[in-house]
């Protein structure tokens, strides 16, 4: 990272996911997309702080730790790590990981209840549900299934329990301000104004608390009372930092730049999320970001319908980089896609195995051939040298613009837009033609000198989306430097260095065939 640009804090959070059984390849979506930017505003200069983390309590975990035969921390620990080894494997740049199991963040939740209570915005009422005496559980109309529980798919009953409630309903017009006087805390505007017609509905109060089962951060001041849900969870973005005992981090990041988060959770995270910081008087996140969703077959990935795609599986065939670069380049920001393996192993042969490493692989190899292995200088100068030249240093201005965006696909295709007109250059200035004719030594190792500025270019333009491909694109043109944004936009950095050859960056890869292999290792 560079030392001296030093631009500010940059405070960045994924959800946090539930540990009801192992991620799939659409949380991975969210946390990749999260590990892109902290990685880009840290190389920008940024001092950052990635928090992720794991949601932990409640019903749904209760009862599938009853399953299993294990206690629920026990099951959670077990899902928890299995989640941790993945982000390891993905090399995800996480600066924290907060589970909501910890005693840091039991104790903070149950300050931040504390002060809303002494605000006067929680009270004790009846909460009035559809109640299934067999799952022990409570639920709203919307989430039955044919009228009945969705869980074991047996009748539920009007049932009460005492509760808690936050007076939500207190906040709607302050919400409102807030969207008028900061359009940015939540884009696109479509969303926003889906947010504001459902605030205009009225807002209901938020019942918080629960009786009917104890998997859950006791209520500090009724301790037959647990938490629940969402007040637990969202407070995990300050309770991380240290709020409120511990401030130090907290007064360093907070408020958040940004809450990524999946388009079902855009509503607790713009409306829940800001009242409840308004009630205890901290300032807001200065924005929420809604993505969309990864479908397949037009539909949800869930474990129930059995079709969730395994990252793992993925990870071991391709490799990280492989996966991370499909998954920010194939999906538009906001939008919903579908996956399907032949759209990410033509992503995969096209721009990886055909675009970027034929690029890297011809121009070391032409180096080592017509330059005896030493990146030569540049001596001459026409129009393509000069077109190829502005394309390379004008590239980072034009990643950061759609970075600025989120706009990963579009930051990808602005860096692909290099790669092709690198290859291009090749084959128009045909080095192999120029090496024929002495006269032309000068031309060809300007030629050789051009496509090695590119690729160590490219290779800083890459690092945020594919940091180990920047690595072993270094290595092959003798680059040992660290990484610094400032270098994309310069040329002629190079010279005298010599190149290693190494092994193919990414394999071509037969696709019937991967087809076929994917299609049994996932059916697994
Ligand atoms: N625990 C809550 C979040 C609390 S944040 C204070 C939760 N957990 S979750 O595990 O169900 O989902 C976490 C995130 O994963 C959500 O943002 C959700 O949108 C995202 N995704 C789950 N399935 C997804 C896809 N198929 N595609 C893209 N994102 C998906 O909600």
């Amino acid at each position: 990272m560079s030392e001296t640009l030093n631009k500010g804090t940059y405070y960045i959070t994924t959800p946090i996911y539930y540990p009801s059984s192992n991620l799939h390849i659409g949380h991975t979506y969210c946390t990749v997309m999260t590990d892109a930017m902290a990685r880009f505003k840290r190389l920008s200069g940024y001092d950052v702080h990635f928090l992720t983390g794991t949601d932990e309590h409640g019903q749904k975990i209760q009862k599938k730790a009853d399953e299993a035969g294990v206690t629920p921390q026990a099951f959670v620990d077990q899902v928890v790590e299995g989640i941790k080894e993945l982000w390891a494997k993905m090399e995800i740049s996480y600066d924290d990981f907060i589970r909501t199991t910890e005693p840091r963040h039991i104790k903070r939740v149950q300050e931040i209840f504390k002060k809303m209570y002494e605000k006067g915005d929680i009270y004790k009422s009846v909460y009035e549900g559809l109640y299934c005496t067999d799952c022990e559980a409570f639920w709203t109309e919307s989430q039955l299934e044919d009228g009945k529980c969705p869980d074991c798919g047996r009748p539920v009953e009007k049932a009460q329990e005492e509760a808690y409630f936050f007076r939500l309903s207190e906040y709607g017009d302050k919400l409102l301000n807030l969207y008028d006087e900061h359009p940015e805390f939540l884009q696109p505007d479509t969303r926003r104004n889906e947010m504001k017609a459902f605030i205009n509905q009225g807002l209901e109060d938020l019942c918080i608390s629960r009786t009917s089962f104890d998997w859950g951060i006791p209520v500090p001041i009724d301790e037959k009372h647990v938490i629940y849900v969402w007040l637990d969870a969202l407070s995990n973005y300050i309770t991380a930092l240290g709020y409120p005992d511990d401030p130090e981090l907290y007064n360093k990041y907070w408020p958040a730049d940004v809450h990524l988060v999946g388009k079902e959770i855009v509503r607790f995270h713009s409306i829940i999320w800001p009242a409840m910081l308004m009630s205890i008087e901290e300032p807001l996140p200065k924005q929420v970001l809604g993505h969309g969703w990864l479908l397949i077959d037009g539909g949800k990935m869930s474990k129930s319908k059995g079709n969730v795609v395994d990252p793992v599986v993925l990870i071991d065939r391709y490799g990280i980089d492989a996966l991370k670069y499909f998954l920010l380049r194939e999906y538009t920001f906001g939008q919903d896609g579908v996956f399907t393996n032949e759209v990410m192993l033509k992503r995969m042969n096209f721009d990886l195995a055909n675009d970027l490493g034929n690029l890297v692989s011809r121009t070391v190899s032409m180096i080592e051939k017509y330059c005896n292995g030493v990146i030569p200088k540049a001596y001459t100068e026409d129009d393509i040298d000069k077109e190829l030249k502005s394309i390379a240093i004008s590239a980072p201005e034009k990643v950061e613009a759609q970075m600025d965006k989120f706009a990963f696909n579009m930051a990808l295709e602005e860096i692909w837009i290099l790669v092709c007109r690198a290859n291009k250059y090749v084959d128009e200035k045909e080095p192999w033609a120029l090496a024929k004719d002495e006269s032309k030594s000068d031309e060809l190792e300007t030629c050789m000198h051009n496509l090695a500025e590119c690729l160590r270019i490219i290779g800083i333009l890459i690092y945020p989306f594919m940091h180990t491909t920047t690595d072993r694109i270094w290595e092959q043109i003798g680059i040992t430097d660290e990484v610094r944004w400032e270098d994309a936009s310069k040329f002629d950095m190079l010279d005298g260095q010599k190149v290693n050859k190494g092994p193919v960056l990414f394999p071509r890869l037969d696709i019937e065939k991967e087809l076929e292999a994917l299609e049994e290792l996932q059916k697994k």
